[in-house]
């Protein structure tokens, strides 16, 4: 097998190009929809730092993992599986971590579409100046209104669909690079507005700080710890080989554990500047931090509602909610599309239309919980949504992430990962410690726990 050729599929052009294509997959709406308010629901503080914690110790480890495994391969996760399995005298069921991966895309893709749609709407609603000087009830209700309509958020889920199904469409240079080097930009200059911005206007900046960053251990339960590690997997985009779909497109002179290690800071610095948006207007307008997945839809609007300059800025950030959405998107339907390529010959627009086409139905089953499904439960008391939701985050990318581990730490050729990572014998170890051991162990306490 050729292993460290290049990819049929394109290549980054740059090493920051592939650091600007990850961050993009890995900051989303994991960064600002889903951060604040899991860390407003957990007391802020020591939950950050636990969440920081696992970033930097099991994610950037299985981050590098994942990178160096796609480099090596140079295809769609399932057949770089398929090759890493074969050229190592592995155990053929290692491939499972190709397939899982890809359903796993699909499953995050059908609600994660869906939020993306709600977060278009707003933007236009925000611009419209649909929220300026209204109450909490209004707010409530204006969500309501919205997820509660089942054309509308058919029609905006379609949208977001199309838009990612297109970039896709036109491939790694033209379709993902063009994308990630205009948004990826865009999204961290508005970012720094509305830190700006907030920390002028509310008056309640350091309050927002003293938020995130005091350690308050006593507000932080065990449960509070297994959110923590999810969320630092979810942000990171890993345990489902979209980063390993990334990592096959990356020149062969670029340092693996640096550039996760970037990215790991990237996704990092986006999640805190939304909490130091999002905490001092709340805080500034006397709300909840612990307003749950509603923080963003209700909460902030209310908050935008009432601020000098809310309307223009409340769109602005519907805006880069957007964006962080699409570059995350598309890396969701990579793995899927360039297993289309390979197997099928297929050319990339029918891929793309094959892959994106399937998400869209299974995403019609999320958008539909708000509404004329909501009393249909799957799973316990669970909408398609919360099942899509929950056996994704909960099940599949922790399995995803043992198993990439595992593999990386035991069962792969070890000639592989040295001659990837190229790196200090100290260093080498350390990597092949915490991804043997370390890693593992934490991420089997939280799929464990998560069940029990
Ligand atoms: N990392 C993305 C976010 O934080 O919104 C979500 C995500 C994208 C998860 C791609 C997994 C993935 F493969």
């Amino acid at each position: 097998m050729a292993l460290g050729s290049e990819s049929i599929h394109g290549m980054w052009s740059s090493r920051l190009m592939f650091i600007l294509a990850a961050a993009g997959s890995a900051v989303g709406l994991g960064n600002i929809w889903r951060f604040p308010y899991v860390a407003g629901e957990n007391g802020g503080g020591a939950f950050v730092l636990v969440y920081i914690g696992c970033i930097f110790l099991i994610g950037v480890p299985i981050m590098a993992s994942e990178i160096l495994m796609g480099r090596a391969g140079r295809q769609s996760p399932i057949n770089t599986m398929r090759d890493l399995v074969a050229h190592s005298n592995a155990n053929p069921l290692w491939q499972v971590i190709g397939w899982m991966g890809a359903l796993a895309g699909f499953m995050i893709l059908s609600f994660y579409s869906v939020i993306a749609g709600w977060a278009i709407s707003y933007m236009l609603q925000m611009a419209a100046g649909d929220f300026t000087g209204g109450d909490a009830v209004q707010a409530q209700e204006a969500f309501g209104a919205l997820t509660g309509d089942p054309v509308t958020v058919v029609g905006l889920h379609t949208v977001f669909m199309l838009l990612t199904m297109g970039i896709a469409a036109r491939g790694v240079g033209a379709g993902l690079e063009t994308t990630v080097r205009i948004l990826m930009p865009a999204l961290f200059f508005l970012l720094i507005v509305l830190v700006v911005y907030a920390g002028v206007t509310s008056g309640k900046f350091i309050e927002g700080l003293q938020f995130l960053f005091s350690f308050n251990v006593d507000k932080l339960t065990w449960n509070g710890v297994l959110i923590a590690m999810g969320q630092a997997f979810f942000t990171l985009s890993l345990g489902m080989g979209a980063i390993m779909a990334y990592g096959a497109y990356m020149p062969k002179d670029v340092s693996v554990l640096g550039t996760a290690t970037m990215i790991a800071l990237l996704d990092t610095a986006v999640a805190l500047m939304s909490g130091m948006v999002i905490f001092p207007l709340v805080f500034a307008n006397g709300l909840e931090s612990s307003a749950g997945p509603g923080l963003m839809f209700v909460t902030l609007p209310l908050a935008f509602g009432h601020m000098t300059g809310g309307a223009f800025f409340g769109a602005i950030f519907f805006l880069l909610v957007t964006f962080a959405a699409i570059t995350s998107s598309i890396s969701l339907v990579e793995p899927a599309i360039a297993w289309l390529i390979e197997r099928l010959k297929a050319s990339r627009v029918k891929a793309a239309l094959l892959v994106g086409g399937l998400a869209w139905l299974f995403g019609l089953g999320s958008a539909f919980s708000f509404n004329i499904w909501s009393d249909l439960h799957f799973v316990g008391d669970k909408t398609f949504f919360d099942v899509m939701d929950f056996t994704s985050n909960n099940i599949l990318l922790p399995l995803g992430g043992v198993f990439i581990a595992l593999f990386a730490g035991w069962a792969i050729d070890q000639e592989i990962t040295r001659d990837q990572l190229a790196v200090s014998p100290r260093v080498y170890a350390t990597w092949r410690f915490v991804t043997r051991f370390i890693a593992p162990a934490a991420v089997f306490v939280v799929f464990v726990l998560a069940f029990f």
